[in-house]
């Protein structure tokens, strides 16, 4: 199995820990361990008796059933838990695509989503691009009924969407499950972002929609905890989850007890984290709408109702990659530009989920001034 480089795991593995002024994140903030672990009574010493040996292959049962309770209609048996989303996207991948396959994803995505379907031999991988209308992203449900074949397996999308932010309306997620079931799909839902709308419309979990779904969470984004590298799939179809276990066998075979320990304190207080990160995503975002107001000319400003990061468009002649790579070199702020998402456009990627985004921000506004782009 050859696979192409992970473009955005590299320039975050060159900058990530480097550049002093992160803009560009999709993880939320995080804290440490003895401020989640305060958020629970007696946490803390049961924490330290935490055994550690190996875990359960499906995960902690009582963390399986926190999971599952996040659901409309899961149980602690639906639920499979790996080390990160990561580690789920690509057992599931290679467990569903096989030689003379076809799948879907919208696009621009997360890598991993696509890339798998891309080392396999002669199997096929068409975009379902999500547009820009000038004001804010779309997708058009006619034309992923056109991209549809005979041979078509999976259909992977991701909602809130990495990087556009673009997040399917319940009534959409309805429709794309009646479209799934009339085609018959697998429905691979990313739905790492989940848990942060910010529009009022609490989304429904795609794989409470549909039986053939597979819906992918993890503790990384909303909740903050990426170092946790905890995630899961939640799905009826068991028959899907016991391949991709055995999959699983050879990857990280389960869990890490401590993160799992963790990951449990953290869902018991779910609502609680969940605001907490609502909360500094909403105050990012006053002060991003007024240094978007400020520039006109330089940027077209896309809105976000739920998620970390949007998508924006760099309206000057010099190509995104290049401002981007100025950005950092001359002042650290790092960006994410389309040519990581594989896009020849001129987008680049802010998250909002950071507590030092005000500060990231201020500095963006030097490098402008500075370099006179304003
Ligand atoms: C859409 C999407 N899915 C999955 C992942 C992987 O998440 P994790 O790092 O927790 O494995 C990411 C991380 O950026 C993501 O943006």
């Amino acid at each position: 199995m050859k696979l192409n480089d992970f473009k955005l795991e590299c320039y975050f593995g060159q900058y990530e820990f480097t550049a002093p002024y992160l803009l560009t994140q999709s993880d939320c903030e995080s804290m440490t361990t003895n401020e989640l672990l305060s958020l629970e009574p007696g946490a803390k010493e049961d924490y330290l008796n935490q055994w550690l040996g190996y875990t359960e292959t499906w995960g902690d049962p009582e963390l399986r059933e926190l999971i599952a309770g996040l659901y409309k209609g899961m149980a602690a048996e639906d639920i499979l838990v790996f080390h990160g989303a990561q580690e789920a996207i690509f057992g599931y991948m290679n467990v569903m695509l096989q030689e003379g396959d076809h799948m879907i994803a919208m696009y621009p995505n997360y890598q991993s989503a696509y890339e798998v379907a891309n080392s396999v031999p002669n199997c096929e991988f068409s975009k379902w691009y999500i547009k820009d209308d000038g004001e804010k992203w779309t997708l058009d449900f006619d034309e992923l009924e056109r991209l549809i074949k005979p041979n078509t397996k999976v259909l992977a999308v991701n909602s809130p969407n990495n990087p556009t932010g673009y997040t399917f309306t319940n009534a959409e997620i309805k429709k794309l499950c009646e479209i799934c079931k009339r085609y018959d799909l697998y429905l691979f839902a990313d739905e790492v972002y989940k848990g942060l709308e910010m529009d009022g419309e609490k989304r429904e979990w795609m794989a409470d929609e549909y039986d053939k779904c597979v819906s992918l969470g993890v503790m990384s984004k909303a909740y903050g905890l990426a170092g946790l590298r905890v995630g899961w799939l939640a799905s009826k179809d068991h028959e899907v989850l016991e391949n991709v276990v055995k999959f699983k066998h050879y990857m990280s075979i389960c869990d890490s007890a401590p993160s799992e320990f963790l990951s449990k304190v953290a869902l018991k207080h779910s609502d609680e984290l969940l605001q907490r990160s609502i909360d500094i995503i909403q105050d990012n975002l006053k002060l991003v709408d007024e240094f978007f107001e400020r520039y006109p000319n330089l940027f077209e400003k896309k809105a976000i109702t739920c998620g970390p990061v949007a998508y924006h468009k760099l309206l000057i002649d010099m190509p995104v990659k290049e401002f981007c790579q100025l950005a950092v070199d001359k002042k650290g702020v790092l960006l994410l530009p389309s040519d990581i998402y594989g896009m020849d456009d001129q987008y680049f990627r802010m998250g909002y989920g950071r507590k030092g985004v005000p500060e990231s921000l201020a500095k963006f506004e030097e490098f402008l001034i500075e370099e006179k782009f304003v």
